[in-house]
C-alpha cells in the first residue's frame, strides 16, 4: 500500500468524522440515552455517528473489516487484513453533560498493527491524525510531546473504568501517583493520548480500556514520539489494552514503579 493511497484513506474518514461531528454538535443536549450497564451510557448520537462512519467506510472499502463500539462485532477481526476500529463518541459522559472533551476516534489496523489514526474533537474543531511513518498532526500542524522528565513537573492524566470498586488496581495506582504528581481525568481516552502527543499533558496511564478507545490515539502518540510501554514496563502490546505513555522515557522510568500493584 503506497503512502498516497493511505492519504486517500485518511481523507475518506476525515470527511466522515466531520459529518459525524456535525451530527454530535447538533444533538448536544438533546440526544436520547440509555444505560448499557451500570454507569455506562449510550445515546442515539453514539449510534448515529457510527452509522455515518461505517457507511462511508463500507462505501469506499467494501472488503475491509469494521469494528465499532456500538455494533458488538467480532473482536478478533482486527488482527486480519484491513480493519477500521471506530469509537463513534469517546467521552459519552461528557457529551451528555455538554462538557467539552469528547471525540470521534477512527483507527485503521493492518494485520493487527495500526496504520492510520484520526481523532476529531467537534467542539474545538481539532483533528489529530497520523499515518504510520508520517509523524503526528493537529489539523495541519506537526505535533510533538513535551520534554518533561520528572514527576514533580508533570501533568498526568488517567482513566478509570465506568464503575470503580474498592481496592482495585486502578485505585491503588491512582493513590500512588497522586501523591507524587498533578493528575487529571478528562473523560476521552482518545483525546488523552492526543494531548500527550501534542505536549498538553505529559503522561497517561490506563488499564481498563477497549480497542476502540485507543486504536487511533496510540498511533498518533507513537508517531509524535511518545514513550509507550505496557504497565509492567515491557514493550507495548496493543492487545493488552493497558499502557503507560509518557512524553519522555525518563518520565516513564519515574512513573512506572508507581503503577506496579
Ligand atoms: C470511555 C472514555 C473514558 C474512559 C472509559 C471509556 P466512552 O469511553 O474514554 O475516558 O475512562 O474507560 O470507556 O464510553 O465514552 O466511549
Ligand atoms: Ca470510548
Ligand atoms: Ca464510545
Amino acid at each position: 500500500m503506497s503512502q498516497k493511497h493511505l492519504y486517500d484513506f485518511l481523507q475518506v474518514v476525515r470527511e466522515a468524522a466531520n459529518e459525524a461531528g456535525a451530527l454530535l454538535m447538533h444533538s448536544l443536549g438533546k440526544a436520547a440515552m440509555r444505560e448499557k450497564k451500570p454507569n455506562d451510557w449510550v445515546t442515539e448520537a453514539d449510534v448515529a455517528s457510527q452509522e455515518i462512519i461505517f457507511a462511508a467506510i463500507r462505501n469506499r472499502f467494501p472488503d475491509h473489516h469494521l469494528l465499532g463500539e456500538e455494533s458488538g462485532a467480532d473482536t478478533q477481526e482486527w488482527r486480519d487484513g484491513y480493519c477500521w476500529i471506530v469509537d463513534p463518541l469517546d467521552g459519552t459522559k461528557n457529551f451528555i453533560h455538554g462538557l467539552p472533551s469528547f471525540s470521534i476516534s477512527i483507527g485503521l489496523f493492518h494485520n493487527g498493527q495500526p496504520l492510520i489514526g484520526l481523532v476529531f474533537d467537534p467542539m474545538l474543531r481539532e483533528t489529530f491524525w497520523s499515518i504510520r511513518g508520517e509523524g503526528a498532526w493537529r489539523n495541519e500542524e506537526l505535533i510533538k510531546p513535551s520534554e518533561c522528565r520528572t514527576l514533580g513537573k508533570a501533568l498526568l492524566v488517567h482513566s478509570f473504568p465506568s464503575s470503580v470498586v474498592e481496592d482495585t488496581p486502578e485505585l491503588i495506582r491512582f493513590n500512588n501517583v497522586v501523591k507524587n504528581a498533578s493528575t487529571r481525568r478528562l473523560g476521552s481516552a482518545a483525546l488523552n493520548l492526543c494531548y500527550v502527543a501534542a505536549g498538553r499533558l505529559d503522561g497517561y496511564w490506563a488499564s481498563t480500556l477497549s480497542l476502540w478507545d485507543i486504536a487511533a490515539g496510540i498511533l498518533i502518540a507513537a508517531e509524535a514520539g511518545v514513550s509507550i510501554s505496557n504497565l509492567d514496563g515491557s514493550p507495548f502490546d496493543v492487545s493488552q489494552l493497558s499502557f503507560c505513555a509518557t512524553s519522555t522515557a525518563e518520565l516513564g522510568r519515574e512513573l512506572l514503579p508507581l503503577l506496579q500493584v
